[in-house]
């Protein structure tokens, strides 16, 4: 969860910082994932546990993370650095703006959401990043094939996020498990410990 110093450090919507930086990381993202057949991003990735633990396990997919504190930002790269991951990548950018400026539309096999915030009372749930705007950015970063994967321990936001996935209508339903080595994500291991149950979806593009 966002600490209250973090908060205050959050950009509200309607007065986001443009996320500048992220137009040229694009183009470093285009040139280190060409050798790469499949693409992942994780967006929310904190400290890169999920991030840099998929890179590991599965060598032949580039993943890429999108993070807004800065202070997580740093540790997940220094994560990346030391393992000397060549198929993992992270940079800051606060909400969908970020993720439409660094990410190529149609670039993503798999775009993770894992454990977002949950904004809990209902005067902050315009917070959410998951909404029908969200999503709408989200289709357009995917293959044809792509698939969106959500969780979260908020029953009450995962029931939302459902909702939202009905009113963009672009999206279907699919098995949640796939192919690749799926680690746990720290918020994750947490949630698991205490034994909260787990609201998780993955859909692909219609
Ligand atoms: C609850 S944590 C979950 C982290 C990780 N995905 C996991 O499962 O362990 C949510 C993360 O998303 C980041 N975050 C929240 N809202 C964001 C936004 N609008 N844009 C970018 N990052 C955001 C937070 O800083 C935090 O690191």
């Amino acid at each position: 969860m966002v600490r209250q110093s973090e908060l205050e450090a959050i950009p509200l919507p309607g007065r986001m910082t443009p996320n500048r930086e992220l137009a040229a990381a694009r183009e470093d993202l285009i040139t280190r994932t060409a050798p790469f057949a499949w693409i992942e991003c994780d967006f929310g990735a904190s400290k890169g546990k999920f991030l840099t633990e998929s890179a590991e396990l599965n060598p032949d997919v580039f993943f890429a993370g999108i993070e807004g504190l800065s202070d997580r930002v740093k540790r997940a790269m220094r994560k990346i650095e030391r393992r000397g991951l060549p198929n993992a990548a992270l940079w800051r950018g606060w909400g969908k703006e970020s993720l439409d400026d660094l990410i190529p539309d149609q670039f993503l096999d798999t775009l993770h959401v894992s454990f977002p915030d949950p904004w809990p009372k209902r005067r902050h749930w315009f917070r959410r990043l998951v909404n029908v705007s969200f999503l709408e950015v989200a289709v357009r970063k995917l293959k044809p094939s792509g698939i969106l994967k959500l969780q979260t321990d908020h029953l009450g936001y995962f029931a939302s996020m459902k909702e939202h996935l009905a009113t963009h209508g672009g999206w279907l339903e699919v098995p949640w498990k796939d192919e690749l080595q799926r680690p746990v994500t720290e918020f994750e291991t947490i949630f698991l410990a205490k034994g909260d149950p787990i609201g998780r979806i993955a859909v692909r593009r219609k």
